[in-house]
């Protein structure tokens, strides 16, 4: 597999975890050493980060948007020097989310969409954030990912900020519009419809 670095990306709810989880599974039973991670990270920034969505903020969208951007990307860049290093041992390395969330969360918050691409650009060029060679957009309708959270949430309590229908939508459709704004070929569509199963089949259909 020439594929050495792959991101899963979608809305809330989509089943991209899910779709992680059997897909890393998949490539260790191939005898492949996957190293998993994911971001937010499990670091400092990335724990502050994820204490941060649970709380509410009286910050107007676009200073709560300038103060996300900037904490995601600082723990992207103390992340990316952790995938380089597992690359370099000859992993290939697999995460849940990656920039894809920062720039379409943000764009459907309504903050400055050429602010954050100009701000990527540069630290892409730079080398502080790596390009993935592969990312599975999961793809699923916004009141489907609903329906799969309001499950999920009977089986563990766990509501962030983000998980409503009308924002999910707006958010869908940025993520779709991505291939196109970033130019990535790399960044493949796949129908979140139906099982679990069914959905990892059309991602594998691509390897
Ligand atoms: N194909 C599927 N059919 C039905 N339910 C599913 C499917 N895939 C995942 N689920 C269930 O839907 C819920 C959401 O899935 P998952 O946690 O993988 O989504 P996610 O995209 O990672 O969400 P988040 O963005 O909140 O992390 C879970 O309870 C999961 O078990
Ligand atoms: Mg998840």
């Amino acid at each position: 597999m020439k594929e050495k670095f792959i991101v899963f990306e979608g809305i809330d709810g989509s089943g991209k975890s899910t779709q992680f989880k059997l897909f890393c599974e998949k490539l260790r039973e191939m005898g492949c050493d996957v190293k998993e991670t994911r971001e937010p990270t499990r670091e400092l920034i990335g724990d502050l980060i994820s204490k941060r969505l649970k709380e509410k903020t009286d910050l107007p969208g676009d200073v709560n948007g300038l103060i996300y951007t900037l904490l995601f990307y600082a723990d992207r860049i103390e992340h990316n020097n952790m995938i380089q290093k597992e690359l370099e041992k000859g992993k290939i390395v697999v995460s849940d989310r990656n920039y894809h969330s920062t720039i379409a969360y943000q764009q459907s918050q309504g903050f400055d969409t050429d602010f954050i691409m100009d701000f990527h650009r540069k630290l892409v060029k730079s080398g502080h954030v790596k390009v993935p060679d592969l990312v599975f957009f999961v793809d699923l309708p916004a009141e489907e990912a609903i329906k799969r959270i309001d499950y999920r949430a009977k089986q563990k309590a766990r509501v962030e900020i983000f998980e409503h229908i009308k924002f999910l939508k707006k958010l869908r459709e940025n993520y779709l519009k991505l291939k196109d704004v970033l130019k990535d070929e790399n960044i493949k569509i796949i129908d979140g419809t139906g099982t679990k199963e069914e959905v990892q089949e059309r991602i594998w259909k691509y390897l």
